[in-house]
């Protein structure tokens, strides 16, 4: 019976693009997907847009846009992106996605129906970049989030809870009697020490805006985007609407997540599966977290650079190989263009680069361009293969424990090998004489047979590579985790030169990503114009409004409340995100444009009522007025 296997990789946040750093996971866990395809395990890898809460509202609406305009518009940009980085993933959710939100209701039902759901008040410190609540003692100096260091906001509200508190005692035991539930081991001593301090109960609803998912039976109240998150990794594949799907897949094996999102996977998550009677995944996988040349990334310090750009420097080959070679997975490191191009220069130019290139050249001249069979065993073929068997055994049980570097410096270990074998057999000195023809063609079917080996084992990571090297060794370009070993191979067509597969790179006169960057700051990033018809605009209601209060939202850096002027229709309260560009002086009086059939909606517990129109550009905002007298609430066509 086929294995099957099913990563995850966290959903992201759509109030920004994705970085190298962000994109980290994904690109480990399409590894890991495409390893264990090579395997010949039925594989589903998950991905997908987190796109509920306070902060994504808060982005639609300091842009002035529809919410699930907004969200269309930037999971479209992931699916674009994931795409250009060549992901294998079998499924994208969307927290906005009707099955999701189904989903979302269902589960939450089952927990209320295990007795672990009750309504209380809650007043506690609320992160909102963070989407986590906070205790006071959690909280660094200047009352800011012990995670992100930015404010938090008071909140206070009568919320459901779920009784995280009941489970404290089975997650100690899960924790002790399955330590691989949490990895790395360092990662799960830091949840322990949580757990032994002892669980509160946890706030899983929300009244003070509706972006979110309503709760069964009382919508009112929205679900905390984390509860709601997590349940992505069921309702995207199949639960409860495919049972077929959802049982072939569910327990996943792995969760591969950050760091700072542990204790919402090892802890909350388990929990609520136990209360709703799930099996509980395998495995949840924290890494550490990427810096670049040493800096934080993000977007204000300007190197918050999209992926794309490293792969259009370098091939994504190059940067997968790079990424996963030379940051430890599960510690943190930093992402440095120098060593990128280091390690391309010397592991794939040379070592790599270097033995294809001989081996090839070699065949050509000696054996008219076919892979011999194998003639005679000499010196040195024993410790070849010994070395070869050692490495298909290190690899398999380093990639199985996720430890990609280390697969990676025993396969270059093989690499380095084989070009000392070409040194030592001096195969240019057999082909000078017939006499010895037996022994050069072991010679040159060994090198073939490394490089095929060698080719299967880097396939999860570089894909293109990895068929290049067999399509001009003239081998089968479709082979699997079945045909790695020390076989004797057999080659049709003649082998291809053809470039250096990995050309080398002058760093003094590269133009470094990271450098330009730092020199040219990214544009603010472009949402993409659709056309609509004239049918689409007649919808929108535009009204001219006199600005008759404005007051800033208290705790809110950008967020205005204002009362407004419509004439024929009364008054209404608008809240806006323009603090940052008008003082409340400057906006009374004004007469702005309103889009005036817009749905109400809460914005920090404010109820707003439409949406006064403005411009941007870069750092520049200006509100859209009417440059002659008009009466207040007259339309605008
Ligand atoms: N939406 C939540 C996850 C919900 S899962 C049920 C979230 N999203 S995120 O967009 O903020 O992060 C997505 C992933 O990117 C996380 O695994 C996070 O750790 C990772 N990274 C973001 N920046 C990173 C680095 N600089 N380095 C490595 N990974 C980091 O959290």
């Amino acid at each position: 019976m086929t294995e099957k296997y099913y990563v995850t990789t966290p959903i992201y946040y759509i109030n920004s693009e994705p970085h190298i750093g962000s994109a980290y996971t994904t690109v480990v866990a399409d590894v890991v997907a495409r390893y264990k395809r090579m395997a010949n395990s039925d594989v589903f890898f998950l991905t997908g847009t987190d796109e509920h809460g306070q902060k994504v509202l808060g982005e639609a609406v300091s842009r002035g846009m529809d919410t699930q305009a907004y969200c269309d518009i930037l999971a479209g940009k992931f699916r674009d992106l994931w795409k250009d980085l060549e992901m294998s993933n079998n499924g994208f959710v969307r927290t906005t996605d009707e099955y999701h939100i189904r989903t979302v209701q269902a589960f939450v039902k089952r927990m209320f129906d295990s007795g672990d759901v009750y309504k209380g008040k809650y007043e506690g410190w609320y992160c909102v970049p963070d989407e986590t609540f906070w205790s006071k003692e959690d909280l660094k100096e200047g009352n800011c989030c012990p995670e992100c260091g930015r404010e938090v906001k008071w909140v206070s509200e009568e919320n459901y809870f779920f009784r995280l508190s009941k489970y404290n005692e089975a997650l100690i035991e899960l924790f002790t009697q399955k330590p691989e539930f949490v990895q790395p081991d360092f990662r799960r001593n830091e949840m322990l020490k949580i757990l032994q301090a002892g669980l509160k109960d946890l706030s899983i609803t929300r009244t003070s805006f509706n972006w979110g998912v309503p709760m069964p039976d009382d919508p009112e109240h929205v679900i905390y985007v984390w509860v709601d998150a997590l349940i992505n990794y069921l309702s995207a594949i199949g639960f409860p609407h495919d049972m077929e799907l959802f049982e072939r897949y569910w327990p996943a094996d792995v969760h591969l997540i950050g760091k700072e999102i542990n204790r919402f996977h090892s802890i909350i998550w388990p929990a609520m599966l136990m209360s709703a009677g799930f099996p509980l995944p395998k495995q949840i996988f924290a890494h550490g977290w990427l810096t670049i040349n040493g800096q934080k990334i993000s977007k204000s310090l300007g190197n918050a650079v999209s992926p794309k750009v490293f792969i259009d420097a370098y091939g994504n080959d190059a940067l997968r190989y790079y990424l996963l070679r030379d940051i430890q997975f599960g510690r943190d490191g930093d992402f440095s263009e120098v060593n990128l191009i280091g390690r391309i220069n010397a592991d794939l130019a040379n070592d790599l680069g270097n033995l294809l290139h001989r081996t090839v050249v070699m065949i050509d001249k000696f054996n008219e361009g076919v892979v011999p069979a194998p003639g005679i065993t000499g010196e040195h073929d024993s410790i070849i293969i010994e070395q070869a068997e050692k490495t298909f055994a290190v690899y398999r049980e380093s990639m199985d424990q996720l430890k990609f570097t280390q697969a990676l410096e025993s396969i270059w270990e093989l690499i380095r090998f084989g070009n000392k074998y070409i040194d030592l057999t001096e195969p240019w000195k057999l082909g000078k004489d017939m006499t010895q023809k037996d022994r050069l063609d072991t010679v040159l079917h060994n090198l073939a047979s490394i490089l095929k080996n060698v080719s299967l084992m880097i396939e999860p990571i570089m894909f293109h590579t990895a068929r290049e090297i067999r399509r001009r060794l003239g081998l089968e370009e479709e082979l699997d985790f079945s045909d790695l070993g020390w076989f004797p191979i057999s080659s049709s067509p003649r082998v291809s030169h053809g470039e250096p597969i990995f050309p080398r790179i002058d760093i003094e006169k590269h133009r470094k990503v990271t450098d330009v960057v730092e020199n040219e700051k990214i544009p603010e990033e472009e949402i993409g114009v659709s056309l609509i018809d004239i049918e689409s605009f007649a919808k929108v209601e535009l009204r001219v409004a006199l600005i008759v209060e404005a007051k800033k939202v208290e705790k809110s850096k950008k967020l205005v409340r204002l009362q407004l002027d419509l004439g024929d229709l009364g008054r209404r309260q608008v809240v806006a995100g323009i603090s940052q560009y008008y003082s409340p002086e400057e906006l009374e009086g004004l007469k702005v444009v309103v889009v005036s059939n817009l749905k109400p909606a809460k914005l920090m517990g404010i109820d707003s009522h439409g949406m006064v129109l403005a411009a941007k550009f870069g750092e520049a905002l200006t509100l859209l007025t009417v440059h002659r007298d008009i009466l207040p609430g007259a339309k605008i066509s």
